[in-house]
């Protein structure tokens, strides 16, 4: 059992500029690269406020590829890190989501444990659920470096990542080798499945179904992600057409295992709508609003890079579409928020609307490791409010 005493929380500054510039810093101009301040509540976050300094001196990519590194060589050891002065999350937020029982609302977004090297990990920063992936059945290298583009002041991300993964078959002896050994985590797991780059359009269906297959009985949920925008052609497979070949045989090929859909924020109306009837027609157990933005909108140091766009200027436009798929949905689809959040008040906004969950990814870069335990604890005093929020759901 952890200890229930956190230590009071510190409001550390960061540590001066060094003289070196990674590969993006370009981007940033000193005034507007310095980091927010970041609060401290337990060793793990102690630890990352002095790293952040040097790793935002470091280009995205190799600080994420340094980050990443560490966490898959040792993932255990920095879970006990991690868990030292951070409890787990309280049982009051536990909750159920698409069939399965989440430690808490709050998940881990797809994107950032591509091959699933760290899921010990994750439990440990207090998520109450965690999404690995995307794969893809081929692996592939995704796009040439620069891929990855901070924008500190604004707390935004724009990344072109491009789906670079080990592969399905690679993910699914990773997980495969976790539950062996015993160290799957007590929170539900999810894999994000996505079409490889060299497979045409019209055999995508072919494509996902081979990664599922694989991954049969080794993931608590699947997503099947039509939505991410650095996949040539990928968006179109949100289009009916598609999605009404996709989505059932997507079904049958998770043997039971619930599949979510993730969605784009930047499709119309009509397309979200037709997305939800689709999904509640061939039996998808939810979706998750939304991926990242090409839009720029909210944006006002936009340093022309392409890719999709997260965190906070995010958050408007991923509210508004939660919205209409919440809409859409009314009460038959379960919907999981994500887009821009780092805040209780915006967790709490999103369940109080009617999601069953939330996701998310860019904050924990520019918030630190701590963030996940912070937005509960501030939860744990927004108890009644919760409870509405599942006795509405
Ligand atoms: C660097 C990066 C890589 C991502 N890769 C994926 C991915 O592989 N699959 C996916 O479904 N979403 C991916 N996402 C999108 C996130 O899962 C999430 O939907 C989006 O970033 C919005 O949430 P946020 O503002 O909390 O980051 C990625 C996001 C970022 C920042």
């Amino acid at each position: 059992m952890r200890s229930a005493q956190l230590p009071p929380f510190i409001l550390l500054r960061p540590l001066p500029r060094l003289s070196r510039l990674g590969a993006s810093e370009q981007l940033q101009s000193p005034e507007t690269a310095a980091p927010a301040p970041v609060i401290i509540s337990s060793v793990i976050d102690f630890g990352y406020s002095l790293l952040r300094p040097l790793l935002f001196r470091l280009g995205a990519d190799r600080a994420h590829d340094f980050m990443l590194g560490s966490l898959a060589r040792a993932p255990r050891f920095w879970a006990r890190m991690a868990s030292v002065g951070s409890p787990a999350p309280a049982p009051e937020l536990a909750c159920r989501a698409f069939g399965l029982k989440l430690a808490s609302p709050i998940g881990l977004a797809a994107g950032l444990d591509k091959n699933a090297v760290a899921i010990p990990f994750w439990p440990a920063l207090g998520f109450g659920f965690v999404e690995v992936g995307t794969v893809t059945a081929h692996a592939q290298p995704g796009n040439p470096k620069p891929r990855m583009f901070r924008i500190p002041s604004e707390g935004a991300l724009i990344n072109r990542a491009g789906f670079n993964n080990a592969g399905s078959a690679v993910l699914a002896e990773n997980l495969r080798r976790l539950h062996s050994s015993g160290q799957w985590p007590k929170i539900p797991v999810g894999v994000n499945v996505g079409k490889s780059k060299i497979t045409p359009i019209e055999e995508a269906t072919q494509d996902y179904t081979t990664s599922l297959e694989r991954l049969q009985g080794l993931a608590d949920y699947f997503v099947i992600n039509v939505s991410s925008p650095n996949t040539p052609g990928l968006r179109e497979l949100q289009d009916q057409k598609h999605l009404e070949q996709l989505l059932p045989a997507a079904v049958q090929a998770a043997c039971g295992t619930p599949v979510l859909l993730k969605l784009a924020p930047d499709l119309g109306d009509e397309a979200l709508l037709s997305a939800v009837e689709l999904s509640i027609e061939h039996g998808m157990a939810g979706v998750i609003a939304t991926n990242t933005t090409i839009s720029r909108d909210g944006l006002r140091r936009d340093p022309g890079e392409t890719g999709g766009m997260s965190g906070r200027p995010l958050w408007p436009l991923a509210r508004k579409r939660i919205e209409k798929v919440l809409e859409a949905a009314s009460g038959r689809l379960p919907v999981v928020g994500v887009g821009g959040v780092h805040t209780a008040q915006q967790v709490l906004e999103l369940l109080e609307a009617g999601c069953c969950a939330v996701q998310l990814y860019t904050a924990l870069i520019f918030e630190g490791p701590g963030l996940p335990a912070r937005i509960e604890r501030e939860l744990m005093g927004e108890l009644e409010r919760l409870r509405a929020c599942v006795a509405q759901n």
